[in-house]
């Protein structure tokens, strides 16, 4: 029998966690109800991490292997402690080595970084920016390539010696200096990774001039401002093509913009984006009138996409996809079927879709004759259906409701206005859809649900969802560009204290998924995101789970192990590993922002709640990449 799992006093809502759907599309959770109750009327307990799909990949190994009972442990390493202590803790056996915190000039001769924050903009833009976040490693030779990765947003109090409270133009300048992505060459060097003054080495910020493509091209009537489209926003997860560029994804792009004019109202559109006339804070439309829904009221049609960047070109513009819709965007996950390239992309906010788009050709082809992969092909939203079969709906004009006469003019409205096309065609509402990662032997699909509501539902084990869980996909005859799947729930996250339903132990517990990713082996790794609200808060469910985490897991088992906890504040990201899976690089998100059970720093104090990697008294905490390897030299997690 299930049961609601057992409430502590009040978690507190996150942007994030406040819905902007108003479709009344059959919410995810209900269909996880059903879904759920089947499964424990079939095995009579909880859910089991192998289901149907996980059988496959057992399947594949186990042959290998001789048989299911002599199947190699896959995850090979002693599980770290939970931890709320200012540190970032890797198992035995392994080395954390800190690279390009913020502020790290991107070429030798490049600014210092200052401790006070006293950097310039100008300065900010010739260093690494702030919040590291979506990650790749592009190899250029054996223990040399290239580190792209994202900056999704500003800790303004942390950005400025004083602080916040008074934003001007300068201040907005650095801002958008410190968003963006960076592209830096790194090398291996006597078993340390060094940054290299590379002439590849670059800054692309919220100032770098970018260009449209696919249908919202840039002449579009909705891009215009009469001022070049300039930089990317909010950037959080990403992806790699298989020619060789870096995807980074705009997410939650909406809350940078705002007015102070009375008269403002948002558009219906705007309204389903989250565009509010207050922002979230930032106030950058009193430093730039580029921010100002009232003055400039097109610039916010320029985000909520996904964005291609060659990291060996220095010179070339980031270009817009616009034909994988317009959302906030949190992954661009690529994989290939029959030549065609396939990219999963999900929209975090609660109660928003899973999307997919297939190319309209075979990719090589495409680019042999001058058509872009992603300028033509079908953009899909997901709907999960209670019997564990799925559905690909095409968000395509003059199909279905996305028509004339019901008002969407052309392809490129039904892109403008992704969310409302996904309603039109009934999408599934999902808790808040974070990475998505493909499983290298089995084709497998796995999605991180970071957390949500749930929903009134007595039979609904997890109502509400504050834990969040990651669902698997097996596309139709395990073609990507299939139009149908078979899903599963492969794993419910959380601490058993509070659900006992939950399959987790002191090993493994953790919440709030969000980054994920498959090595080569087919470790599942698994990155949380807990809110600084709800970290180690007696009057939330997180009480006991300590600091943001990286996990593994085993796809066919369900065992999960702690790999790596982080320091104070931070949220862990960007996981990524060189081709020989000897390094793995991980993101230390924001440390030592307020921690409602903690402190809040201030101008006086940045130090407040963390003082990561540094530990300067005079300094503040900075986010950073860690490279991280095993003191034998040896595959990681193996
Ligand atoms: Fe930027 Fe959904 O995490
Ligand atoms: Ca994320
Ligand atoms: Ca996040």
């Amino acid at each position: 029998m299930s049961r609601p799992i057992t409430p502590p006093p009040g978690p507190l809502p996150e942007p994030d966690d406040i819905s902007a759907n108003p479709s009344g599309n059959r919410l995810f959770a209900d269909v996880l109800t059903v879904r759920l109750s089947r499964r424990t009327a079939l095995t009579g307990g909880v859910v089991a991490a192998a289901g149907f799909l996980g059988a496959g990949a057992a399947g594949g190994e186990a042959a290998a292997a001789g048989g299911a009972r002599q199947r190699r442990r896959l995850l090979g390493f002693q599980p770290v402690e939970i931890s709320s202590a200012d540190t970032l803790t890797v198992p035995d056996g392994y080395t954390a080595q800190v690279l390009i915190p913020w502020g790290t000039p991107i070429r030798a001769n490049g600014p210092a970084w200052r401790r006070d924050a006293a950097n310039t903009a100008a300065e900010q833009a010739q260093q690494i920016g702030m919040s590291h976040d979506g990650m790749r490693f592009f190899p250029l030779g054996p223990d040399r390539g290239l580190l792209v990765l994202n900056h999704e947003y500003a800790d303004q109090l942390l950005l400025f010696p004083d602080g916040d409270a008074v934003m001007t133009a300068e201040k907005v300048a650095k801002s958008l200096a410190a968003h963006g992505v960076s592209v830096v060459e790194v090398a291996l060097r006597r078993g340390r990774w060094e940054l290299v003054d590379s002439r590849l080495n670059r800054r692309v910020t919220m100032a770098t001039p970018v260009r449209f493509a696919g249908p919202v091209a840039g002449d579009h009537p909705s891009l215009r401002t009469g001022a070049e489209p300039r930089g990317t926003l909010n950037n959080c997860s990403c992806g790699a093509t298989p020619w060789g560029t870096y995807l980074t994804c705009e997410e939650n792009w909406n809350e940078y913009f705002a007015t102070d004019d009375p008269s403002w109202v948002p558009t219906p559109e705007q309204a389903r984006y989250g565009v509010t006339r207050e922002g979230y804070g930032y106030r950058w439309h009193q430093g730039d009138p580029r921010f100002d829904l009232a003055a400039t009221p097109h610039e916010v049609n320029r985000f909520g996409w996904v964005v291609e960047i060659d990291p060996r070109d220095p010179t070339a513009k980031p270009v817009k996809r616009t034909a994988l819709g317009r959302i906030k965007h949190e992954t661009a996950t690529v994989t290939e079927s029959r030549g065609r390239v396939v990219v999963y992309t999900g929209d975090d906010q609660v109660g928003e879709y899973i999307y997919k788009f297939v190319s309209a050709g075979r990719w090589r082809t495409m680019r042999a004759t001058g058509r872009h992969p992603l300028d033509h092909g079908t953009l899909y939203v997901a709907r999960f259906d209670d019997d564990g079969t799925g559905r690909w709906l095409a968000l395509a004009h003059g199909t279905g409701p996305l028509t004339v006469a019901n008002g969407w003019r052309d392809q490129a409205d039904v892109l403008l206005r992704t969310r409302q096309a996904a309603d039109a065609v009934g999408a599934t509402p999902m808790d808040r859809p974070e990475w998505i990662a493909v499983h290298p032997h089995t084709d497998e699909v796995y999605v991180t649900l970071s957390n949500g509501p749930g929903f009134p539902n007595a039979a609904n084990p997890r109502q509400p969802n504050p834990f969040g869980h990651i669902v698997r996909w097996r596309e139709r005859h395990g073609d990507a560009t299939a139009t149908t799947f078979e899903w599963d729930i492969f794993l419910l996250a959380g601490d058993p204290a509070f659900d006992p339903s939950v399959p987790l132990d002191a090993a493994g517990m953790f919440g709030s998924p969000d980054g994920l990713a498959f090595d080569g082996d087919g470790r599942l790794w698994i990155q949380s995101d807990i809110s600084n609200s709800s970290l180690n808060n007696p009057r939330t469910y997180y009480v006991n789970l300590g600091n943001n985490a990286v996990l593994a897991a085993d796809p066919v088992t369900g065992e999960v192990r702690r790999f790596a906890v982080g320091p104070r504040g931070c949220e862990m990201s960007g996981i990524s590993f060189t081709p020989d899976h000897r390094t793995m690089f991980v993101n230390v998100q924001h440390p030592g922002e307020a921690v409602a059970t903690m402190d809040r720093p201030t101008p006086q104090n940045p130090r407040a709640v963390s003082n990561w990697p540094d530990a300067d008294p005079d300094g503040r905490p900075r986010s950073a990449t860690v490279a991280i390897r095993r003191r034998d030299g040896g595959v990681i997690g193996r």
